[in-house]
């Protein structure tokens, strides 16, 4: 079984990240969202990737190179715009040929991995499997109908009013009927060829599609606060391990990793938190759940519940908490006077203001 990655799209929930880098670069854990599925694929037995890119075809390749350092070998596929995730699998046709493959959401998060996945789609040849798992909001999803024997009736891409609570999530395996299926259908009301719409024209052909719920855990990265939530999860698992310098007047409690040229001088760390290469924190509170990129450098702050990305710098900040801070941002005190906030802040940045 081959597997199909997208790490194309335009993330337009996840501005301004998605302004200057693909989503799935995001770090978790100071590692790419991406790096989590190629894992996955890997540990499932899965060898040659095809993955999908749109604008920062560039920057995936050079970090995800040839595949080999997961074991994989990953060929990339460009797509010249976000068409549609069924368009995506048409333009990787001849890279599938007629082999059965994983179609994977670069976007998407499954501490399970997929390995029971793709050990059943092999056993039980299907048109299309779907992973399914209940909703409290299906209608930011593709939503499934599913009878009791596990067959799936209808499909619906974020409807408004969902007629079950069963979400898509971003996994699916198919056999060589889709080809014919994404040639089939048409664009949706929002411009995308979707995969929903190919797989139930499968259905409608009378073809085999099945389904498998799991209540395991499961995010879709797409939003800031989806982010926070998987980088949380991702920490609770962390094991310890300082490399780096931590010096007498610190403290650290629980799980905490420090990346071999990280600096923590008279600071209190309280895991889960990882602190990257290469970043200083000094006289300042972090943790829990935290990720401090690569060089980063917080001074006289507090942190928590947070996400900084390479290079990102905090000084002087009382308390920050939810929050996602891009690649050499700078928050820092204003002077005395006047007494008001100053924003340099790019496009569709957020800032919460307490009074
Ligand atoms: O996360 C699960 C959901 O993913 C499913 O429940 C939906 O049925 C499915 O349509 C999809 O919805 P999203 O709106 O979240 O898809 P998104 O646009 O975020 O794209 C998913 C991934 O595919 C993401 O990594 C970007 C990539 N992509 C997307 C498009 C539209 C491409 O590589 N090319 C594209 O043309």
């Amino acid at each position: 079984m081959k597997a199909l990655v997208l790490a194309g799209g335009t993330g337009s929930r996840l501005r301004p990240f998605t302004h200057t880098g693909a989503k799935q670069l995001l770090p978790v854990a100071n590692k790419p969202v991406l790096f989590y599925a190629l894992e996955s694929l890997a540990a499932a037995g899965i060898r040659e990737v095809g993955v999908v890119v749109g604008t920062y075809g560039r920057e995936i390749r050079e970090l995800a190179g040839e595949g080999g350092a997961f074991g994989l070998r990953i060929t990339y596929l460009r797509q010249s715009r976000p068409r549609g995730l069924a368009h995506a699998v048409s333009i990787a046709r001849d890279f599938l040929g007629d082999d059965d493959f994983l179609l994977y959401l670069g976007d998407n998060y499954l501490p399970q991995g997929v390995t029971d996945f793709v050990r059943l789609s092999a056993a039980e040849p299907a048109a299309a499997r779907l992973l399914l798992t209940p909703v409290a909001d299906p209608s930011a999803f593709g939503v499934a109908e599913v009878d009791p024997d596990g067959n799936v009736l209808r499909l619906e891409e974020k409807p408004e009013n969902p007629r079950s609570t069963l979400a898509l999530i971003g996994v699916y395996a198919f056999g060589p009927a889709v080809h014919e299926a994404v040639r089939a259908i048409t664009p949706s009301a929002r411009g995308e060829l979707e995969i929903t719409h190919a797989v139930q024209w499968m259905i409608d052909q009378g073809l085999r599609v099945r389904a498998e719920t799991t209540t395991l855990p499961w995010r879709d990265t797409g939003s800031a606060e989806d982010m926070l939530e998987v980088n949380r999860h991702v920490l609770d698992g962390l094991e310890g391990r300082i490399e780096g310098k931590v010096d007498a007047r610190s403290t650290l409690v629980g799980r905490v990793r420090v990346a071999e040229g990280a600096v923590v001088r008279g600071s209190r760390v309280v895991g889960p938190v990882v602190i990257g290469a290469g970043a200083v924190v000094s006289n300042s509170s972090i943790g829990p759940y935290t990720s401090i990129g690569e060089d980063c450098r917080v001074e006289d702050s507090a942190v928590e519940y947070s996400v900084l990305l390479r290079g990102a710098q905090i000084e002087g900040a009382s308390r920050i908490e939810s929050s996602l801070i891009g690649r050499g941002a700078f928050v820092g005190p204003a002077p005395r006077l006047p007494q008001a906030h100053r924003l340099v802040i790019g496009d569709h940045s957020k800032v919460y203001l307490t009074p």
